[in-house]
């Protein structure tokens, strides 16, 4: 078993709540796995020795919400949108119209590009939806696209109705025959719970059905204005309620007494041009939070947690450290791993080194590649 010791660590964020941080440290991977973490100058001895000589080292980032099988961009949709129309979901035909035309082969490309262009920005684990085929052939064929790339595969077959269909009917072939070809190649069921998507009945069918198939549900919640979606996540017992920018009090209350985790996607507002959540409140209320991308091409078109963790900082008041910590550990609750997003001894050896001596200059230097190595179960991939 080959093991490599990281010396000259100017600060190592662990993401563990026992202690976060550790200035001048040292860690050692062996077997894929994290097995000794300490001070620089109490290094063990190992077969390979990576020196990084002053720079920052944090945990892989865990993407824990992100929409990579499509085809196509909507650029004009994008540019009309800064020209001042409002964002809605009616967008999401274009991408399902070129993604059904795509085929399986190009989707495995565009799907493998975003992936990489993600471990470039240190995603070294990322969730990856259906939900632009929206016929059983085609969210199966997604789905075993996603799991080319990763266990953290969600069907969301109840994206929207698709064109042409009925809401009635395509909720009983969603919960019906399009689960099973889908379920077994998936982990999560998921459902954009919103006004001009599926309603508070329909999206409990949904995914009650996809819990009866096995499936662990997560919710696109309160995303576009108030709604069910949350407390509906709550009550099913949801690994997570996605985009919460909509909230009561209630729905606020609701997250804080239930363990689901609340997943901010700041990338989401800063491409509609929409107010962000208020990372702030929930937090306070003692609410678990997750950073992630929601990568797609029509709301979020970006693949760089770097990117939603300076958002998060500057535009939601999150500290760098609640920010980085939930692009890291808080999206691993969400995904409900324990392996992932902290660097403790057992957990999986994933970890970036920034070229800069703090995490901190990922909000404080916004938009500068600062990923300078990538490593993955202890081998470097970047
Ligand atoms: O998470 N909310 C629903 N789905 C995506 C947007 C999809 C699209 O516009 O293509 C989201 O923001
Ligand atoms: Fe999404």
């Amino acid at each position: 078993m080959t093991s490599t010791v990281f010396i000259g660590i100017g600060q190592l964020f662990t993401a563990d709540p026992e202690c976060a941080e550790i200035e001048d440290a040292a860690l050692v991977a062996e077997g894929g796995l994290v097995r000794w973490i300490g001070r620089s100058a109490d290094a063990p001895a190992a077969d390979e020795r990576i020196d990084v000589e002053g720079r920052a080292v944090i945990p892989g980032f865990v993407d824990s919400h992100a929409h990579l099988v499509f085809a196509g961009d909507r650029t004009a949709e994008f540019a009309a949108r800064m020209a001042g129309e409002p964002y809605t979901a009616g967008g999401i035909a274009a991408t399902v119209a070129a993604t059904r035309r795509a085929g399986v082969p190009r989707l495995v490309t565009t799907t493998a590009r975003l992936v990489a262009e993600m471990l470039m920005q240190g995603t070294t684990t990322v969730e990856i939806k259906s939900g632009y085929g929206l016929t059983v052939t085609t969210e199966r064929e997604s789905l075993e696209i996603a799991a080319q790339f990763t266990p953290e595969t969600t069907f969301l077959g109840a994206h929207v109705v698709p064109p042409g269909a009925g809401a009635d009917d395509y909720v009983r072939l969603v919960s019906g025959p399009m689960l099973e070809a889908c379920a077994p190649f998936a982990k999560w069921v998921d459902v954009f719970c919103e006004r001009g998507a599926f309603d508070e009945d329909q999206s409990r069918h949904v995914l009650t059905q996809g819990i009866k198939a096995g499936l662990a549900p997560r919710v696109h919640a309160n995303q576009l204005g108030p709604g069910p979606g949350v407390r509906l996540a709550c009550e099913l017992g949801a690994a997570s309620a996605d985009h919460c920018t909509h909230l009561t009090d209630g729905d606020v209350a609701a997250l804080a007494g239930s363990g689901v985790v609340a997943t901010l996607l700041p990338g989401a507002e800063f491409s509609t041009r929409s107010p962000y959540p208020d990372a702030r409140r929930l937090l306070d209320a003692g609410v678990t939070v997750a950073l992630a991308t929601d990568c797609n091409p029509g709301s979020s078109f970006t693949s760089s947690m770097p990117f939603c963790v300076a958002l998060a900082v500057r535009e939601m008041r999150m500290t760098p450290r609640e920010a980085m910590w939930a692009a890291t550990a808080g999206g691993a609750r969400a995904l409900r791993r324990t392996d992932v997003g902290t660097l403790r001894v057992g957990a999986r050896a994933d970890l970036v080194v920034l070229d800069a001596p703090s995490y901190v200059h990922l909000a404080y230097r916004p938009g500068v590649p600062l990923v300078a190595q990538v490593w993955r179960g202890g081998r470097q991939v970047v």
